[in-house]
């Protein structure tokens, strides 16, 4: 059975909006957890635009579940993430001027960054899982440096605008899977998904977890945070069975 984390990265986003102390994500993150949430996922970006390093720390004590920072291999970060020792990480690339994660890591180009960065967390028993794209050439090399997960981006399935492109994408991920999975890596996937295309991608028995954020918090604005999580939840739940 799949399971759901929920990233709780756009709470902070309407927090930081006003720059005042509410909508808390500590709190979408304790909530999303009742209603059946195995995992939260936060992403801790360099220019603080949503997640602070105080909702990293609280979280870090109130997380029942499984707690994955996602970040950038950047040395502060690195610190803190060894500080706060999350229960996984998940390496993302990260652009400034990005609305949000555009795409996956190049692991082949930053073969060496990465590593180090995968060979401290590991020295620090935090498993790590690297965000990329469908591609064989990037899973062969997450395997390589050590890497224990990968995330496949969905992010180009989510976004396709024919029943074509989308089948293509989605030939893609699969694909990916299964190779990855083969390989010995655990499977993780995200970005973009929503309760119309998640079924397919949840049909995938070579994927372990789903990571989503922005889909969830959508409807939570309209029907609640605890009715949105059990509605993905379900929808993922009915496509794995
Ligand atoms: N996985 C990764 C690596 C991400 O960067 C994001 C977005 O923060 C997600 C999953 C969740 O994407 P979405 O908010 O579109 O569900």
């Amino acid at each position: 059975m799949i399971k759901l984390a929920i990233n709780v990265d756009h709470v902070a986003t309407l927090r930081q909006a006003r720059g005042n102390s509410e909508p808390d994500p500590v709190t979408a993150a304790a909530l999303s957890e009742l209603a059946g949430a195995v995992g939260i996922v936060v992403h801790l970006r360099e220019d603080r635009r949503h997640i602070q390093d105080r909702d990293i720390k609280i979280l870090r004590d109130t997380i029942q579940t499984k707690m994955n920072l996602e970040m950038a291999a950047t040395d502060e970060i690195i610190q803190i993430a060894l500080d706060t020792k999350p229960d996984m990480i998940t390496l993302v690339p990260e652009k400034r001027q990005e609305l949000t994660t555009e795409g996956g890591l190049d692991v082949i180009t930053n073969k060496i960054k990465i590593k180090d960065c995968i060979d401290r967390m590991t020295a620090a028993n935090i498993p790590v899982s690297l965000f990329i794209d469908p591609d064989s050439a990037q899973i062969r090399a997450s395997k390589e440096i050590g890497a224990t997960f990968i995330e496949i981006h969905t992010g180009r399935y989510a976004d396709a605008t024919s029943e074509e492109e989308e089948d293509k994408e989605f030939d893609l991920i699969a694909a990916a899977a299964e190779e990855a999975y083969e390989e010995g890596l655990r499977v993780n996937a995200g970005h973009g998904l929503n309760y119309v295309n998640v079924s397919r991608i949840a049909a995938l028995d070579t994927i372990e977890e789903l990571s989503i954020g922005h889909s969830v918090m959508a409807r939570a604005i309209f029907v609640g945070l605890t009715q949105a999580v059990q509605e993905m939840k379900e929808l993922i739940q009915t496509a794995s069975r």
